[in-house]
């Protein structure tokens, strides 16, 4: 009856007919409230009219009226709040293992870029059953991944990156738009997520052409852009060993101590000096304004792979502590 006026959009996420029932539930008990004031106040218009013989009386207030139309509302509004917290770290928190898409947004269009190496513009094809986490960041303005049959919404944010998941339940072809005000052309920045049998995806996967994994890009570039010459895999660089050492904890020379995130190595690469390891010299030239986003991206890849096989053994598996690190340049 309502196949050409949904209510809601598809439901095609782990996490979508949890957002769902907390909305049902709010807009439930907004209807309920509304309908129970309007009936009341109709009633009470009716039984305390003015009529002859019937003259207004000051009422004293109850402590226990006043207790009880306090607790009651701050007990539900307790319920949407702890509900809607666990929906909001459920989506937050990308899972473990999750297949890493790396999404670059400009005017006006979404640039996607799979760990295998696919590219693709404003089409992304996902297998079902699949985490899939988001590593978003955009050249040029603002924007926002929003697919509401996965109700997801992230902003795109230029200067760093931010983080989105989903795992897609039902195989179809879904919106893409982009839900922040980025230009003339922002209600044209659209496009569709392609939800695959996993065979499908395979054979997808196996069809388009592509230059190598996104890692093996990032570690030619490595080569390429001389960061091999001082980020070695012994101890022996003039740059900490970078083996293994994603998502784990770095000292400052500050005495502060960051764990090594994304957005950790993007303003390592774009501007060395703002935070210096341990037991290092600022000596790294920025590459602000050298590498591309798409490039930023592979070289992350490429630092994150070292952690599944870390091509030097000699190194620390932490750049902590320091005492086990090079304090000096050896060599200039
Ligand atoms: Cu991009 Cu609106």
């Amino acid at each position: 009856m309502f196949d050409n006026f949904p209510l809601w959009p598809a439901r095609a996420s782990t996490t979508a007919g949890n957002v769902d029932a907390l909305y049902i539930f709010l807009v439930v008990l907004s209807t309920f409230m509304s309908v129970a004031i309007f009936v009341m106040i109709l009633a009470f218009a009716a039984k305390y009219r003015r009529r002859p013989g019937h003259a207004a009386e000051q009422i004293e207030g109850s402590t226990i009226l006043e207790i009880t139309w306090s607790v009651i509302p701050f007990g539900v509004f307790v319920v949407i709040f702890v509900w809607g917290a666990v929906i909001f770290f459920q989506e937050r928190t990308p899972p473990r293992g999750a297949t890493e898409i790396y999404v670059v947004a400009k005017q006006w269009m979404w640039k996607l870029e799979h760990e295998e190496g696919h590219r693709e513009i404003n089409e992304l094809h996902v297998p079902v059953g699949r985490d899939v986490k988001m590593i978003l960041t955009s050249q040029d303005v603002i924007h926002s991944f929003y697919v509401p049959a996965f109700r997801i919404k992230q902003d795109v944010v230029p200067g760093r990156y931010t983080t989105a998941w989903f795992r897609p339940t039902r195989p179809g072809t879904y919106h893409l738009f982009c839900a922040e005000y980025c230009g003339t052309q922002h209600s044209g920045m659209i496009g569709q997520v392609v939800v695959l049998e996993p065979s499908q995806y395979e054979a997808w996967l196996s069809g388009g052409g592509t230059t190598g994994s996104l890692a093996s890009t990032g570690q030619a570039l490595f080569q390429q852009l001389g960061c091999s010459t001082c980020h070695r895999s012994d101890t022996q660089g003039r740059g900490p060993n970078l083996a293994g050492t994603f998502g784990k904890p770095v000292l400052l020379d500050d005495g502060q101590t960051v764990i090594e995130d994304e957005n950790y190595i993007r303003e390592s690469i774009l501007n060395p000096s703002a935070k210096i390891v341990s037991g290092f010299k600022p000596i790294m030239p920025p590459f602000q304004g050298i590498v591309s986003e798409e490039q930023l991206n592979a070289l992350v890849a490429y630092i994150k792979s070292l952690n599944q096989n870390p091509s030097g053994a000699a190194g620390s598996p932490t750049l902590l502590p320091a005492g086990t690190q090079p304090q000096a340049p050896k060599v200039q």
